[in-house]
């Protein structure tokens, strides 16, 4: 996979396809050369694949509960950041504004630094890490 650019395996590795639908998935694909500030440009091929496994696991595809309330959120709008959907939002309220951004988290879109698990497609309470501690951190 070495040929994949960080941004790009970033997408795929840390939100699971699941989370955003299908025209997010291609909006997102269809402008790699401006991925949040980076140039997250891949091969043609490497692109079809990669948007293929996306479409085909998106959040239409799925029964998960994330899934339908991602989709009911985003109604028609094409959002392609999850952290800007109306769903993501709410469950993330009580999370003050200085955890995401201190040291071990750094950027809402670090799903990983709480979400242990998410590269899995895991997003279940049991692999949500204590964030408790993490309000001492600066
Ligand atoms: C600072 C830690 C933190 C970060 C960063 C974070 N989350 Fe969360 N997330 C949580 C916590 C804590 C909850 C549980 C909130 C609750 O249940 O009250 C949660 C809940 C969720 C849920 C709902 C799970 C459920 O079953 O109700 C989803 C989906 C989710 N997060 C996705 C993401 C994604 C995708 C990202 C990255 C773009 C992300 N989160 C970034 C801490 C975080």
């Amino acid at each position: 996979m070495s040929f994949l650019s960080k941004s790009v395996l970033h997408v795929i590795l840390f939100i699971p396809p699941f989370l955003l639908p299908k025209d997010s998935w291609n909006n997102l694909m269809n402008n790699l050369e401006n991925h949040f500030g980076d140039d997250a440009t891949v091969d043609k091929k490497t692109h079809n694949i990669i948007l293929k496994f996306l479409e085909q696991n998106s959040a239409e595809t799925s029964t998960k509960e994330a899934s339908v309330m991602i989709l009911d959120s985003l109604k028609n709008k094409d959002i392609i950041a999850i952290t800007d959907t109306i769903y993501w939002k709410e469950k993330h309220r009580n999370i003050g504004k200085a955890i995401f951004l201190n040291s071990l988290v750094k950027s809402k879109a670090n799903c990983n630094a709480c979400h242990k698990n998410i590269e899995k497609g895991l997003i279940e309470d049991e692999d949500i890490k204590s964030i408790h501690n993490f309000s001492n951190i600066k």
